[in-house]
């Protein structure tokens, strides 16, 4: 496949010359899909690290993973050399992306799979030239890698749902029915946030229809959700629940777009994004899920610099165990926290993941900060 080859030959270059490189995704020809190396020149023998991350609607992974990634590798091992890519919601786009760090001397893999399932084959590769694996995010299923770290994901589901459940039943709603937007079939994520919420939901709400999102696209989102209006009616429906901010944003354009005021319908959501914050902060929005991605990023660098040194988990890390199927998987699992109006202040705000100042730019944002104690 020429994109493969040219990938590798941009990866070499890359790696020559020290630059980030951003190339056009050889099948959708969006310009998002990328590869590079970040940071100076490595000393010869420096440690190679590859960040693989699954894509870019979702804003997390360029604006906070991969750079707070950096950050910690830079500050444990300021020789280290990081081969970065995002794979586009493309799964045959990253397995090249893989190929292409292993080819280029990547010591170990740091990798959110876009395909739980399909990314077993390139653990299975870097098996073969003894490079370990740390699962990152999302867990890597059947395989024998080496790490996991991420969150309770089962417990995002639950927190969602819990929260939905909570506030129909206060606005008098208790037992009807609810749109269900889940994330991306093949993301093992997506599976223990829709059980998580499954678990919480069923029984106390009709669930009128219910959607996975491929890709986690939101635009995908809003499609769904102009099908469920279309199914169940404007007035057919109290309240959705969507797996994250993007899926969510996608399905607020889309009541906005039948003359819906999302103000009536609570709406969940996940990742504490800023434009999913700042709709919570408008009324649109009602909760999300903060997740530390600097916890998260900061735990991931340093098993990444700890396994290419070959100096051991560093004695303060607690791990657990997480099967996937073929082995229990050593595993890192931070605690999600949920988000209304109301806890802006006290959770990412209290925590640095987002100022007061980012929040509040615009006129409506700082008068409905204001009116919750947030200036
Ligand atoms: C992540 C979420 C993210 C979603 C879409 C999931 O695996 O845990 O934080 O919103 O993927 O990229």
């Amino acid at each position: 496949m020429h994109g493969r080859r040219a990938l590798r030959w941009f990866g070499a270059a890359a790696l020559v010359m020290g630059i980030v490189v951003t190339l056009g995704g050889c099948s959708s020809g969006t310009p998002t899909g990328s590869t590079g190396t970040t940071g100076t020149a490595p000393a010869a023998g420096g440690l190679k690290i590859a960040l693989l991350l699954p894509e870019t609607k979702t804003a997390r992974y360029e604006t906070q993973d991969r750079p707070l990634f950096e950050a910690k590798v830079k500050e444990l091992a300021p020789d280290a050399q990081i081969l970065y890519s995002n794979a586009n919601q493309d799964s045959a786009q990253q397995q090249s992306q893989a190929d292409a760090a292993l080819t280029n001397g990547a010591q170990v893999l740091v990798l959110d799979p876009v395909d739980s399932a399909a990314a077993a084959s390139i653990v299975t590769k870097a098996k073969a030239k003894n490079v370990p694996v740390i699962s990152y995010d999302r867990l890597i299923l059947n395989a024998p890698v080496d790490y996991y770290v991420s969150f309770d994901n089962e417990q995002v589901g639950k927190l969602q749902g819990q929260a939905l459940l909570d506030k129909i039943t206060k606005d008098g709603n208790a037992g009807k029915t609810i749109v269900m937007i889940n994330g991306a079939p093949t993301d093992n994520n997506a599976k223990l946030f829709k059980a998580g919420a499954h678990s919480i939901l069923d029984g106390k709400v009709k669930i009128g229809v219910e959607y996975d999102t491929p890709d986690w696209s939101p635009d995908k989102a809003q499609t769904e959700m102009d099908q469920a209006i279309t199914k169940l009616g404007k007035t057919g429906f109290v309240a959705v629940y969507c797996a994250n901010d993007g899926t969510c944003g996608g399905a607020i354009a889309a009541m906005k777009g039948a003359g819906i005021d999302p103000k009536t319908r609570p709406t969940t959501g996940q990742d504490a994004e800023l434009a999913g914050i700042q709709r919570i902060l408008l009324g649109e929005q009602f909760m999300t899920i903060y997740k530390a991605i600097k916890a998260e990023a900061n735990t991931a660098a340093e098993l990444a610099v700890a396994l290419g040194k070959g100096t051991g988990v560093p004695s303060s890390m607690t791990l657990s165990k997480v099967n996937n199927g073929q082995i229990d998987v050593p595993s890192v699992l931070l605690t999600p926290v949920p988000v209304t109006i109301d806890t802006i202040k006290t959770t990412v705000v209290a925590d640095g993941f987002w100022t007061t100042q980012q929040i509040l730019n615009t006129p409506a944002l700082i008068a409905a900060g204001k009116a919750v104690g947030l200036q």
